[in-house]
């Protein structure tokens, strides 16, 4: 990740084009700034998830007294503009959290590993988005929309830090269209096949696939250093170290999340996790099993009711869920509902979702639970 531009403000148009249904700002306005608002850090704010977090904040007018624009040393000294003032991004240290109220992390599980602590002696209640704390007991993982209740013992101002972990962004997008149908009818298994964007990597890997994408279109050998094998043009499975029982990492990660995040052992989950030349936003076939029937009726309207859920069901035009519609979005796109036709009756349902998973997968997750602090 390059080092920010002097003055170079992280609400640029996305690269895309396309446009956040977020309220567009006017020049000038700093909305967010408010004295009494909670003093803020951001831990990887060079990153693409550390970017998205100053566009949640300035999109849902989170209200903050003060930020702390935290990277490593190869971005220490910086300059750019946020809502019109001017910020240098500092290099984090272990004093980088005195006096900080809420730190949002996303710089890596080892760097959440060594400064989440510190910033907790702190009192700083710490929203992370690695996976260094989720399986923690006694740290809540989070979705809002699903079990806020989790974290519902820990205040602001108590004087006593916290450790609060945002789930995988894969599990967020996958529970978002899972959890509504799961209330109304239990999920006994689930089975889950991504196509993940290169955005989950991170900026880095972003770049990777664009220059690729050109070299191949030239005729040259694509450049690969973030992944060891050929993006553009190809998929491949998740690049998540593969563990002795044959799953990677992410796919160990949704059957584990899940668990925890719905208060139940015994869900059974698969999940197989696939990488594909998508710049922007998860796609998920999820597969879901039901202990009592649901139909597909039933199950649409429960979805169309339910909170950052949208349903694209069109089968008359062939139009469901797309990575480049919900880029940007805040809300998870739900599709392709119908019932599993290899299971009795209703007791099983086939769903697709698209989720932007920098947005509601990472940086809007983590507003949201900062939201619920205030
Ligand atoms: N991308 C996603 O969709 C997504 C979704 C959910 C969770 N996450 C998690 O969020 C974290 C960041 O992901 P990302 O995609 O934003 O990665 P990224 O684009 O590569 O950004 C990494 C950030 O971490 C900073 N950093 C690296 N080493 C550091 C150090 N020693 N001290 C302080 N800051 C350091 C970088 O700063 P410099 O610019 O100074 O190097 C940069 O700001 C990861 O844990 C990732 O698993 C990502």
């Amino acid at each position: 990740m390059p080092a920010v531009a002097a003055h170079q403000s992280f609400l640029a148009a996305p690269a895309t084009g396309i446009r956040t249904r977020s309220r567009t700002r006017s020049s000038g306005a700093r909305m967010s700034l408010k004295e009494d608002g909670p003093s803020l850090a951001v831990v990887g704010v060079t990153g693409a998830v550390g970017q998205e977090f100053l566009r949640v904040i300035s999109d849902r007018d989170f209200p903050y007294r003060s930020i702390r624009m935290l990277a490593s040393k190869r971005s220490a000294g910086s300059k750019f503009l946020f809502e019109e003032k001017e910020y240098v991004v500092e290099e984090l240290d272990d004093e980088s959290f005195e006096g900080v109220d809420i730190a949002l992390f996303s710089a890596g599980g080892s760097i959440s590993k060594k400064f989440g602590p510190i910033a907790v002696e702190r009192g700083s209640v710490v929203v992370d988005n690695s996976s260094a704390f989720r399986m923690d007991e006694g740290v809540p993982l989070v979705i809002p929309e699903v079990n806020a209740e989790a974290m519902g013992h820990i205040r602001l101002g108590s004087g006593k830090g916290a450790l609060i972990a945002n789930p995988n962004c894969s599990t967020i997008i996958c529970l978002m269209a899972a959890t509504p149908l799961h209330r109304h009818s239990k999920v006994t298994r689930m089975v889950v096949s991504t196509y993940q964007a290169a955005s989950g990597a991170g900026a880095a890997a972003m770049e990777e696939l664009e220059l690729q994408t050109r070299e191949v279109l030239e005729g040259k050998k694509p450049t690969c250093k973030i992944f060891n094998q050929q993006y553009a043009f190809n998929l491949f499975s998740h690049n998540a170290p593969v563990l002795s029982n044959g799953y990677n990492e992410e796919e160990m990660k949704m059957v584990k999340e899940t668990r925890k995040i719905w208060n139940d052992m015994n869900v059974k989950v698969t999940a197989t996790c696939i990488r594909v030349p998508v710049m922007r936003a998860h796609a998920e076939s999820v597969n879901l099993q039901f202990e009592k029937p649901l139909d597909e009726d039933t199950a649409r309207e429960i979805l169309k009711r339910a909170a950052g859920v949208v349903v694209i069901d069109d089968r008359a035009s062939n139009h469901f869920p797309t990575p480049l519609e919900v880029s940007y979005k805040d809300d998870v796109a739900v599709g392709r509902i119908r019932r599993d036709v290899s299971q009795d009756g209703n007791h099983g349902l086939d769903i697709f979702v698209c989720g932007d998973q920098i947005r509601k997968g990472a940086a809007l997750n983590a507003i949201q639970i900062a939201e619920l602090l205030l």
